[in-house]
């Protein structure tokens, strides 16, 4: 049987509407497809549906309200998430794929759109950086309400996917719209979520990432703080997206993402001797990595000792890895630069694309906020060999990520199906 979803994990918010009771067939179905799903409920979700039910269905505890499992001293979620032994439910909201509210009362919905964190679920809800999906039940009267009518448009301008409800009998006996959606179409919205379209399948995409590193002694080495986070998610993606990935990195925190074939390395040299290696067989080229420009001119093969109050350290120039593959490079070959830049932004990315022949620059100044070398975001515009331009505000570097793939298949104008 085949398991689309494997290894996607899926956040489940089932909140107190008694369509509560459809919550284990929307359950069933991503477990089949191979999701990994964490059940979160809100206290009155389980006056209709049993923890037990999805625990058995999931193989996972089901998360309720912390402080109501014996936690003592804990007075808010915030105390709770911030608890060591309560990490796992922290990292939650960051390894989560897609989060999903199902069914979702209008209460979830007020709280959601206002802002307001008062049990796990909200908490953990207002922490998402994933896509998030939400399928209203309620009863009709609640559901045609101004309150709800605000809050649903406020979600959706956020980008929240909200799967609108059915007309039909509703558990008051009324007839109205407020029936949760069919338990079908709300998979099936989550499989349009999380399985990208195959448009770089086979391909061969080399992707750089992450500072390198060149030593003055064996203890010291001149670096950056480049973190990789922006080329691993680049990686991940293109895999995602059915490409034949492979990760030249420099040394980060991170692990390879799933499926992507890891060359570690240390110094410039030692990037450009390997992008050089791929070069021939690669159909794209994503240089995300922060390669050192300079190298000092001498290594100490024993630790520097500090016995001068002044220290100078000559410098040379290392090679820039994009000159080599302009030259060596051949047609249909596609090429994506970075530029990390503090002034002059657009004109020095300008610049960089056409000096280097590059088909894509993607520009960003680290200093702004929201697009730092730790952070899980960037802010960043992306320039194309044929004068497009955009320039895209805050947003996660795995959607960036994406970005700068669709853009990059359009420019080279290649087909979604390997052809050009
Ligand atoms: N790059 C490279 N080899 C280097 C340094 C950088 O291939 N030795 C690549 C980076 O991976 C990035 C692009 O060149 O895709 C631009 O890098 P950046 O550091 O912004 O620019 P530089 O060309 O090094 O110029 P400067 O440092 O003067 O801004």
């Amino acid at each position: 049987m085949s398991r689309p979803l494997a290894d996607r994990k899926i956040v489940l918010g089932v909140t107190g509407s008694i369509a509560a009771f459809k919550a284990p067939s929307i359950v069933t179905r991503l477990v089949a497809m191979g999701a990994d799903v964490v059940v979160v409920m809100t206290e009155n979700a389980t006056r209709f549906v049993t923890p037990l039910t999805f625990e058995t269905l999931t193989g996972t505890e089901v998360i309720v309200d912390m402080w109501s499992e014996g936690k003592e001293g804990v007075s808010s979620p915030e105390e709770a998430l911030a608890r060591d032994d309560h990490l796992q439910h922290v990292h939650l909201a960051e390894a989560a794929d897609l989060a999903l509210v199902a069914p979702a009362t209008a209460n979830v919905i007020g709280k959601m759109a206002g802002g307001i964190a008062d049990d796990f679920l909200s908490t953990e809800l207002m922490a998402m950086t994933c896509p998030v999906i939400v399928a209203p039940a309620m009863n009709v009267n609640m559901m045609e309400s101004d309150a709800v009518g605000e809050n649903v448009e406020k979600l959706k301008t956020r980008g929240v996917i909200v799967i609108e409800p059915e007309v039909g009998r509703l558990a008051s006996g009324a007839v109205g719209r407020g029936r949760l959606a069919d338990p079908d179409q709300i998979v099936e919205e989550v499989k349009r979520l999380l399985l990208p379209s195959q448009d770089l399948a086979g391909r061969r995409v080399v992707v750089t990432a992450g500072p390198t590193e060149e030593p003055l002694d064996p203890i010291r080495h001149i670096g950056n703080r480049s973190s990789g986070k922006m080329g691993y998610a680049v990686a991940e993606r293109a895999a995602r997206r059915g490409a034949d990935v492979v990760l030249v990195s420099g040394r980060t925190s991170l692990e390879a993402p799933a499926g992507v074939r890891l060359v570690p390395v240390v110094t410039t040299e030692e990037m450009k001797d390997a992008v050089m290696a791929e070069l021939p067989e690669l159909d794209l080229l994503v240089m995300a990595a922060a390669p050192a420009d300079y190298r000092p001119a001498e290594v100490a093969d024993k630790k520097i000792k500090k016995s001068w109050d002044r220290l100078t350290i000559e410098l040379v120039r290392t090679d820039d890895i994009l000159m080599g593959v302009k030259e060596h490079r051949r047609e249909g070959q596609g090429v994506v630069g970075f530029a990390v830049e503090t002034e002059d932004l657009i004109a020095n990315a300008k610049d960089k694309l056409a000096k280097k022949e590059l088909d894509l620059i993607v520009a960003n100044d680290p200093t702004v906020d929201g697009a730092a070398f730790e952070s899980d975001t960037n802010v960043a515009t992306i320039i194309g060999r044929s004068g497009f331009e955009e320039s895209v505000g805050k947003v996660p570097k795995r959607e960036l990520a994406d970005l700068v793939l669709t853009r990059t298949i359009a420019e080279l104008e290649w087909g979604g199906d390997g052809t050009e």
